[in-house]
């Protein structure tokens, strides 16, 4: 939303368009875009109506689209304007033009929206205004908001705001939400309101800004709830964020990197919150306040920087950040591990260390490859804590209304923050008094605001759907827990300090391990045909199997499985014969002699595995007939090293089987719906 930084249509599409391409990675099944309407020069009549252009596939297609139509005048120029666009994941009906978003209200397209989330009530609603003679184009959820708008203000009893209307719309709403509203109702303003998904609003000036928070404003008290039926006009100071009248512009996204070319100054909006533009003044309310409610939303200023959202000289992002891992990791300990004296700090911790050390379980929560990461450090988690550790996946976790108590400390692992089944999952475990910690890599993210404490990750954007670094750095986050948690156990302080040195080296093994991407390419030639592959191992490994299978399945299509291997005579030996492609993880740690078994049992079945295997174990190399040599680490790190190759061969396979590695069908990247 520009106020006063006269932009012509190309460059208003161009922003957008951008903003669609940087967020693709949350959903590419379909794009549009909202703009004003009108070719003239005046803006008053363009604003008049709105221009809407709708396309299946990704958002180059929709670019195409708007290139093609020959009503659209791109060198109009507009002092103020309002462009809203989406890129979808489909819930709610096929990805096609007329059921991606903006949807409209109408065919006059007097209101329309942009929706991320799911709306659980909306038969009722739909069935409700098509008694009322509304007419329904699409399949989606979304297009009953827009048309309840329509009704809401159609049957207004007076005057009544943009940011109150969608306020009444959002009361009548159930499920999760994120929306931002345009009207030729109400030109040149935006209403955007969130539950249970992300919104923050970028806000770019040519001079400093004059405050750095936004003041909450409350539409009821709970005591006068009749003086203040409708929330008092824009134009009043008291709710305003006063901006000057030279360029400003509003951007609100549902991520960081779609505005961080921009501005680097946001605002994160919390669940309830409505966030209006009128007349360049942002203004942010809540229809009632409740105890714990902060009254003020910061304005913070982002760290990220756009060439960390770029691919470089990478062919896709995924690659990119496989390959960022020996810095990711680095940064994830940057600051917090002494390796000098041995200690561990971890700022986000410090007021709650205690109560965590005295606590009677740790639970780890998440979804995906941020589950396997709870998988992976929880052998070493209680091995240092010597407190039982479960770790559970949120959807299952929520599903048997899993008993957790108040001396209970959960851990929200994710990526984005935003994970639908994490978050509720957070707040299933927060309304039962636990202690909360996130371990998220997003910064002002549900999970990384809602949590009591927490560690971010800091491995910088992950914008590759398949999670790598991310991964890596939640091990190395976990480890790092581990590792306080224990601090002041003298029984355990030799082992502490092995780790703490294990984590000095681990930068440079991953450059070693790196160094075998020809190598795996070339086996990844040999193996891009298949139909599947299982993936073995134990002990430390069982997750980088489940791991290594989960990076083929998302990207390659194949067909994977992680095996564990003690599993192996109780069923997935049936599977093993000479054409069934298997990978087998053996290290030289504890359960080296098990493996060898499993290995023999394979080798049995007329399997021939390719081992992963250390590169100074001669007695697997011997005997096995293909192996990846990895460096040798700490058992509890090896996990690190050894997931590598498995992302650098499901990244070949994808390559080489002709399939977009970013965006792998029915996909995303960060799924804010349950
Ligand atoms: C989606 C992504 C996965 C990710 C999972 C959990 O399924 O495609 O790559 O591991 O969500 O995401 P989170 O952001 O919570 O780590």
């Amino acid at each position: 939303l520009n106020y006063h930084v006269p932009r012509t249509r190309r460059e208003i599409l161009e922003v957008l368009i951008k903003g669609l391409h940087r967020l693709e990675y949350r959903g590419y099944d379909s794009a549009g875009v909202g703009i004003d309407g009108g070719n003239s020069k005046e803006w008053e009549s363009n604003s008049k109506s709105i221009h809407l252009i709708k396309q299946s596939g990704k958002v180059n297609a929709l670019d195409e689209e708007i290139h093609r139509q020959q009503d659209v005048d791109l060198d109009v120029e507009f002092d103020v304007h309002l462009g809203i666009a989406h890129t979808r994941w489909a819930t709610h009906g096929a990805p096609s033009p007329v059921n991606s978003h903006p949807q409209r209200s109408d065919k006059n397209n007097e209101f329309i929206v942009i929706h991320n989330g799911i709306i659980t009530n909306y038969k009722d609603l739909k069935k409700f205004l098509e008694s009322k003679g509304y007419e329904f184009e699409s399949e989606t959820d979304t297009e009953t908001i827009a048309k309840l708008l329509k009704y809401m203000y159609d049957n207004r009893e007076s005057d009544i705001t943009f940011a109150t209307l969608v306020e009444q719309v959002t009361q009548q709403l159930e499920g999760a939400f994120v929306l931002v509203f345009k009207s030729v109702h109400y030109p040149g303003e935006t209403v955007g309101s969130r539950r249970g998904g992300p919104l923050l609003i970028g806000v770019r000036s040519d001079h400093k800004l004059s405050t750095d928070h936004i003041p909450i404003l409350y539409r009821s008290s709970g005591k006068d709830k009749k003086s203040c039926s409708t929330l008092p006009r824009l134009d009043q100071d008291t709710c305003l964020f006063p901006v000057e009248e030279k360029a400003v512009e509003y951007y609100f996204a549902s991520d960081a990197s779609a505005v961080i070319e921009h501005t680097n100054q946001v605002i994160f909006l919390e669940d309830d919150d409505i966030a209006a533009v009128s007349d360049g003044r942002l203004s942010i309310h809540r229809i009632k306040r409740t105890a714990g409610d902060h009254p003020a939303r910061a304005i913070q200023t982002l760290q990220m920087e756009l060439q960390q959202i770029m691919k470089g000289n990478f062919s896709s992002f995924m690659q990119k950040e496989i390959f960022e891992q020996p810095e990711s990791v680095v940064n994830t300990m940057r600051g917090r591990v002494n390796f000098e004296n041995n200690t561990v700090t971890l700022g986000g911790l410090k007021d709650h260390i205690k109560e965590i050390q005295r606590c009677r379980r740790l639970i780890l929560i998440a979804c995906g490859t941020s589950y396997h990461a709870g998988v992976a450090t929880r052998q070493v988690l209680e091995e240092l804590t010597e407190l039982p550790v479960m770790v559970e996946l949120a959807s299952d976790f929520l599903d048997r209304n899993t008993p957790v108590f108040r001396d209970d400390v959960c851990f929200f692992i994710s990526q984005s923050g935003e994970t639908a089944d994490s978050l509720l999952a957070l707040r299933y475990c927060k309304e039962r008094g636990a202690l909360t910690v996130g371990i998220t890599n997003t910064v002002g993210s549900s999970i990384s605001r809602e949590t009591d404490c927490g560690v971010h990750i800091n491995a910088g954007p992950e914008i590759g759907v398949a999670s790598t670094k991310a991964y890596t750095s939640q091990f190395v986050a976990l480890i790092m827990f581990a590792l306080l948690m224990c601090d002041d156990r003298i029984s355990v302080q030799p082992r502490r300090r092995e780790i703490i040195q294990g984590l000095k080296v681990l930068p440079d093994l991953i450059k070693e391990v790196l160094s075998l991407d020809d190598e795996i390419q070339k086996l990844a030639t040999e193996l891009y045909q298949q139909k599947s592959v299982l993936i073995m191992g134990r002990g430390y490994h069982y997750a980088t199997c489940l791991e290594g299978a989960l990076k083929i399945k998302e990207i390659t299509y194949m067909h994977s499985e992680g095996i564990l291997a003690g599993e192996l005579k109780h069923g997935p030996l049936a599977l093993v014969d000479k054409l069934m492609p298997v990978i087998m993880i053996i290290m030289r740690d504890h359960t080296y002699n098990k493996c060898q078994n499993a290995l023999q049992q394979v080798v049995a079945r007329q399997g021939r595995p390719i081992v992963i295997c250390d590169t100074e174990d001669y007695e697997t190399i011997n005997s096995s007939s293909r192996t990846i040599k990895v460096p040798h680490c700490l058992d509890c790190l090896q996990g690190i090293l050894c997931v590598i190759p498995l992302q650098l061969l499901s990244f070949h396979l994808a390559v080489l089987r002709g399939f977009d590695v970013d965006c792998p069908r029915n996909l995303a990247k960060s799924v804010t719906v349950e």
